[in-house]
C-alpha cells in the first residue's frame, strides 16, 4: 500500500475468545479460531486489502477506499454467520471497526492517529457489529450501496472530543431483534449516552464509578439507562436492577435484596454464586433471606449490636459484589432513589468509595424534584457531589428536534413544523407547570419553599406563606394546592394564566387564586 493519501483501517477482534476456550477446550477453540483466521483472510484478499497485522484474536488490515474497507467488513461477517449456521455449536462473534485517515508504513507496521482511532472504534463494537467513523461512512453514503445506522456519540479511549460512530448493516440474523416490550424508538440524549458509555467502558477495565441520573418524572431516566443496560450487556457485563417504590414500606435494603435475588436465579453456576458468596453468605442471607433456598447450608449470621451488624453487613455486601464482579463485571442500577429508605442509600454511598477500584459500575435514578432538602438523599448527594464522588447527569425534557425525531420514529414520516411545534409548546406548559420546580417543605415550618430553580424563573426559589394547617388536615388542601401522589403538596402551577407576580410577594391571601394549568404528570413508578 502506498503512503501519501488516505486509507481505510480495519481492526476485527473475537469476541469472548477467553471463554471460547473455557467452553470447548483448548483443542476444538484452537479449530474454531484456525476456521475464523481463514475466513477473515479469504474476505482481505478478496476486497485488494492488505493484512498489516495478526494479533492474535483479530487482524489489522488496510484497504485503497472505504467502500472496499465495508465489502470486507461485510463479507467477514456474513461468512462468519454461515459458518456458525453450519456449525452451530461453534459460533464465533467478531467485531469490527473501520476508519479513514492517514498512517504511514514503517518497519512492517503502520503508524499514525488513525490507527489508534480505528483500533478504539473496533473496542466500541460488540460481537457481530462493525462500527464506522465519519471518515468511512460520509465518502460512500451518497452511493446507497451501504446503509448505515447513527449510534450516537462515543467517548473514544485516549481521545479528547465525542466521536459519532456508524452501525454498517450487513443482514445479521438477530438484527434489530426486539428485548421486551416494543419502545419508542430512542432518540437525543447523546452527550449522556456518551457519558454512560464511557463508566460503562471504564467498569469492564476494572474502574467502575457511581452515575446518578436525576430529572422530572416521564423525563426518560428509566429509558436512558435501559439503553445503556443492553450496551453494557452486549460488552458482557452483568446487569442487575434494583427498585425503590413508594409502597415499599422503606423495607431497609429493598433494592438489594432484589440484585441478589435475580442473581440467584441467573447465576453462571452454582459453584459461583456459592464463591461469590464466601463468607459474607450469612450476611447476604440477612437481606435476602430466599438465599437459603438455593444454597441451604448458609451458617447463622453473627449475634452483634446494631452499629457493628450494619458494618458487617456493609463490608459483606462489597466483598460479595467484588467476588461477583470478578467473574463478570457488574452494573448495578438503583431505580427511583427519591423513594429508597436510608440504609439503601448509605450502603450505596459506602460502596461508592470503593468502586473505582472494582468492574462495577452504580447507577442511581431519582426525581430531583421530589427531593427533600432534609432528606438522606439530599444529605448523601451533597456529600458525594462535595468529594467528587458521583457523575451526575440531569435530563431536561427533550429539545424540539428530540419531538421530531420522535414523531418520525413512531409514524415513520417526518411531522410537519405546526405539529412538532404544538407538542413542544404543549410540553413546555405542561414542565412550566409542574410540581418539579415547587415542591413544598412544610407545613411544620409554616412555610413553603421551593427546593430548586425551574426553566420559569419567575417561579423559582420563592418562599410563601402556607395556608392554614387545618386546611392541609381536611385533605382538600388549599385552592390551587395539588396533593401529590406521595402525599406532599405542591403549590399552584405557575404556567398559563398565573402571572408570575401572584407569586412575588408570598402566598396570597384568600381568595385563593384561580390559575388552571392542570398538571400533567405520569403517575405510578417513573
Ligand atoms: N429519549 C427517549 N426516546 C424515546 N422515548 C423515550 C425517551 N425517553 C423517554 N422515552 C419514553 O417516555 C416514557 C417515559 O420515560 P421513562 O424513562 O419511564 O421516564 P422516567 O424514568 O424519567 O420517569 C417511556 O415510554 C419511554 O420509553
Ligand atoms: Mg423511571
Amino acid at each position: 500500500m502506498a503512503d501519501g493519501g488516505p486509507i481505510t483501517i480495519l481492526f476485527t477482534d473475537v469476541q469472548g475468545s477467553t471463554q471460547l476456550r473455557a467452553r470447548h477446550g483448548d483443542r476444538v477453540a484452537d479449530e474454531i479460531l484456525h476456521d475464523h483466521e481463514a475466513i477473515v483472510r479469504r474476505a482481505i484478499g478478496a476486497y485488494g486489502g492488505a493484512e498489516v497485522a495478526f494479533l492474535g484474536d483479530g487482524f489489522m488490515a488496510t484497504f485503497g477506499t472505504p467502500a472496499a474497507g465495508l465489502s470486507c467488513a461485510i463479507a467477514i461477517q456474513q461468512a462468519l454467520q454461515s459458518y456458525g449456521r453450519d456449525n452451530a455449536d461453534r459460533r464465533i462473534r467478531v467485531r469490527i471497526g473501520l476508519h479513514t485517515g492517514d498512517a504511514v508504513h514503517r518497519d512492517g507496521t503502520l503508524y499514525g492517529q488513525a490507527v489508534h482511532v480505528a483500533s478504539r472504534v473496533m473496542s466500541e463494537a460488540v460481537g457481530g457489529q462493525v462500527l464506522v467513523t465519519a471518515a468511512v461512512r460520509d465518502p460512500v453514503a451518497a452511493t446507497g450501496t451501504f446503509s448505515f445506522v447513527d449510534r450516537g456519540l462515543y467517548w473514544l479511549r485516549g481521545f479528547p472530543d465525542r466521536r459519532r460512530l456508524y452501525e454498517l448493516e450487513w443482514g445479521r440474523d438477530d438484527a434489530g431483534r426486539a428485548a421486551g416490550p416494543v419502545q419508542t424508538p430512542f432518540v437525543g440524549r447523546e452527550r449522556e449516552r456518551a457519558d454512560l458509555r464511557r463508566a460503562v467502558e471504564d467498569t469492564r477495565l476494572g474502574h467502575g464509578s457511581l452515575v446518578l441520573v436525576s430529572g422530572e418524572a416521564g423525563v426518560g431516566k428509566t429509558r436512558l439507562t435501559q439503553e445503556i443496560d443492553a450496551e453494557a450487556d452486549a460488552r458482557g457485563l452483568r446487569v442487575l436492577v434494583g427498585h425503590s417504590t413508594r409502597d415499599a414500606g422503606r423495607a431497609p435494603y429493598l433494592p438489594f435484596t432484589e440484585m441478589v435475588e435475580q442473581g440467584m436465579v441467573t447465576p453462571r453456576s452454582p459453584e459461583t454464586l456459592r464463591h461469590a458468596l464466601g463468607e459474607a453468605a450469612p450476611e447476604i442471607a440477612r437481606i435476602a433471606p430466599a438465599l437459603r433456598l438455593v444454597v441451604p447450608d448458609i451458617p447463622a449470621p453473627l449475634d452483634l449490636p446494631p452499629e457493628q451488624a450494619r458494618r458487617y453487613l456493609w463490608l459483606s455486601m462489597r466483598e460479595f459484589i467484588g467476588r461477583a464482579a470478578a467473574d463478570r463485571p457488574l452494573l448495578l442500577v438503583f431505580e427511583d432513589l427519591h423513594w429508597a429508605d436510608e440504609s439503601t442509600l448509605l450502603l450505596l454511598e459506602y460502596l461508592s468509595l470503593h468502586v473505582a477500584e472494582m468492574p462495577v459500575m452504580l447507577v442511581g435514578t431519582f426525581r430531583d424534584d421530589e427531593v427533600e432538602p432534609s432528606s438522606p438523599l439530599a444529605r448523601i448527594l451533597n456529600q458525594l457531589v462535595r468529594e467528587r464522588r458521583v457523575t451526575r447527569i440531569t435530563l431536561r425534557p427533550l429539545t424540539r428536534d428530540g419531538v421530531a425525531a420522535l414523531v418520525t420514529g413512531l409514524t415513520g414520516q417526518r411531522p410537519p413544523a405546526a405539529l412538532v411545534r404544538g407538542i413542544y409548546a404543549q410540553r413546555a406548559r405542561a414542565t412550566r407547570s409542574s410540581p418539579r420546580s415547587s415542591t413544598c417543605t412544610w407545613p411544620s415550618r409554616g412555610c413553603c419553599s421551593t427546593t430548586r430553580a425551574s426553566s420559569a424563573a419567575t417561579c423559582a426559589s420563592r418562599t410563601w406563606r402556607c395556608p392554614p394547617a387545618s386546611a392541609w388536615s381536611s385533605g382538600s388542601g388549599w385552592p390551587g394546592c395539588r396533593r401529590r401522589p406521595s402525599g406532599r403538596w405542591s403549590r399552584p402551577p405557575c404556567g398559563a394564566g398565573c402571572s408570575s407576580s401572584t407569586w412575588s410577594s408570598g402566598w396570597p391571601a384568600s381568595p385563593a387564586p384561580t390559575c388552571s394549568t392542570p398538571l400533567t404528570r405520569p403517575s405510578g413508578r417513573g
